[in-house]
């Protein structure tokens, strides 16, 4: 479509939850009531309870109405709501003052919901590809060195510092190296991964390719999970701009060094997420978990010397390289340097996508960004971590969002995933979720995780049942040991956490009574 730069231009979100919630339509009718409206499809913003959000641009900034259904935009276009005016009742204000997103941090989201994420116009128009430029200019060791001031930590989950595990890809002899992207975000209540793939596909396409410069690989590959059609669709397309532009390809922008990246498409298990798995499927054999040592960045996909990096982690260097590892890491708080995009899901009246650095609180996200329950009953858990991550207490929201700060109340921040549920949840139904989740999604590789879990079921169900109660219940603590201990990797190694904070916290809800009559229908945090 030809627009002059006279028609006004309206930003409609493209990304799968604005999609779900009927964004083309709004496109298609706004598009059929005035065609000579400038429609640009962006990311989201994250604001996802007022999706679809649509914005219109004025000389006062961006303007956002939301959310939007077809059947508003006659009234919207009456109101003269490309003036920006304010007396429609869908009008939300200037969009870079609503305070979901003006009290955010935003630093590696910077971009996502502002542009139009395969442009790579807008992309350069947004400080992007300055960091790949400046990283072509260093040693490969210097990049690693920046990475590791940073202090940037895996976003995946297990935090590992990114540079140390750089360092190990860059020092193992070979000649060829890869660099795998997980994008399987499996975890329940997660979506960053994909928003950062529909939002702004380029930054983490930089990011791999810095992470190539920075180890001597020319080959980078991303492990999307099939469920994610619209990253595919949008990474694809900005692979192949990125090719034509000479970004991707043999002649990284003119600089001699090569990068190709492809994408692979997983079929849906959660193990799939776990890096080995990962990479055994990636080979095209079934997701099972090789044993560690060796490490992938030692001996990874096929047999090769392997990153396998988170898409949030992959995505922050192209920021750490452009504006410098000292700037990033002076966000955070002890050694969680840096920032988080927190994603609030489940029984929350604000969903969606809030970044901030280290140190905020459970209790600012769930109160002044989630706004409390959608059900509007008193919040009584929050599970974080995803599904292998414990159900905490009110008492516990205080706690600081820093890795170490978790890691002694119990818990893990692993990938930002919180998961709210009100005070009609049942504990012990889901603590017998959980063990039931790890029966359905483990490998099968090792014992305690393929049969641990499926005793664990059993006993969970004995104890609500009020069968042997106290005998069961030690049972149930030395099931739990022996999976922690005993497992191969930390799918059955962190079962037991559900579970275990779940008697710790609410032991009422394993009592006969409150276990006999309980739900079997309260297991709100499904697999996401
Ligand atoms: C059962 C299981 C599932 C996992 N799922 C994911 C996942 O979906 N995405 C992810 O990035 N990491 C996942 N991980 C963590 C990866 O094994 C690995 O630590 C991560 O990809 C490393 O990247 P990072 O250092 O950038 O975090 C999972 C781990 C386990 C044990
Ligand atoms: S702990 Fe479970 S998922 Fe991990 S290797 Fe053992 S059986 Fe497989």
């Amino acid at each position: 479509m030809n627009h002059s730069s006279n028609s006004p231009t309206v930003y409609i979100p493209r990304d799968t939850t604005a999609l779900s919630l009927g964004a083309d339509k709004v496109a298609s009718q706004l598009h059929s009531q005035q065609p000579d409206i400038n429609i640009v499809r962006n990311g989201s913003r994250g604001l996802f309870w007022l999706e679809p959000m649509i914005e219109v641009t004025t000389p006062l900034g961006r303007v956002a109405y939301g959310p939007v259904q077809p059947e508003d935009v006659a009234s919207l276009l009456a109101n003269d709501f490309l003036q920006g005016d304010s007396s429609h009742p869908l009008y939300l204000g200037l969009t870079e003052e609503i305070p979901y997103l003006a009290q955010q941090q935003r630093v590696t989201f910077a971009r996502v919901g502002i542009t139009n994420p395969v442009s790579l116009a807008d992309y350069r128009a947004y400080g992007g590809l300055v960091g790949l430029q400046k990283a072509l200019t260093l040693t490969p060791q210097t990049i690693v060195d920046e990475v590791k001031t940073s202090g940037l930590r895996g976003r995946g989950g297990a935090a590992f510092p990114t540079g140390i595990k750089w360092q190990t890809v860059l020092n193992a002899p070979s000649n060829k190296k890869y660099i795998v992207c997980n994008a399987d975000e499996g975890d329940s209540g997660t979506f960053a991964d994909r928003m950062l793939m529909e939002g702004d596909p380029y930054c983490l396409i930089e990011g791999m390719i810095i992470a190539g410069l920075a180890v001597g690989a020319d080959q980078g590959y991303i492990y999307l999970r099939e469920e994610y059609p619209v990253a595919h669709q949008i990474l694809n397309e900005a692979i192949a701009t990125a090719e034509s532009e000479n970004i991707l390809g043999d002649n990284v922008l003119g600089s001699g060094k090569a990068f190709n990246l492809q994408v692979r498409l997983g079929a849906g298990a959660y193990i799939c997420g776990e890096e080995t798995s990962l990479l055994e499927s990636l080979e095209g054999k079934r997701g099972m978990v090789r044993a560690k040592p060796p490490l992938p960045a030692i001996v990874g996909l096929f047999g090769q010397p392997t990153i396998v990096n988170n898409v949030i982690s992959l995505a922050s260097v192209p920021d750490i390289m452009a504006n410098g590892a000292e700037q990033y890491q002076e966000f955070g708080t002890g050694r969680s340097r840096g920032t988080l995009p927190f994603q609030l899901a489940g029984n929350i009246k604000q969903g969606g996508l809030v970044e901030l650095a280290f140190g905020a609180t459970l209790k600012t996200l769930l109160e002044d960004f989630g706004g409390g329950t959608r059900s509007g009953k008193p919040m009584r858990t929050v599970q974080i971590g995803g599904p292998l991550g414990a159900y905490l207490p009110e008492h516990l929201w205080d706690t600081p969002l820093d890795y170490e700060a978790f890691l002694a109340i119990g818990a893990g921040v692993g990938h930002g995933g919180i998961v709210a549920f009100d005070n009609s949840v049942n504990l012990s139904q889901q603590a017998r979720f959980s063990m039931e989740f790890c029966t359905i999604e483990s490998c099968g590789k090792c014992t305690p995780c393929r049969i641990g879990s499926t005793r664990g079921v059993e006993v969970i169900d004995r104890i609500t049942n009020n069968e042997q109660r106290e005998e069961n219940l030690e049972l149930l603590e030395e099931l739990c040991d022996t999976m922690v201990h005993g497992s191969l990797c930390a799918m059955g190694g962190m079962t037991p956490i559900p579970v275990t904070s779940a008697l710790k916290h609410f032991p009422e809800d394993f009592s006969p009574a409150e276990g006999a009559n309980s739900s079997s229908q309260q297991q709100g945090a499904e697999h996401a």
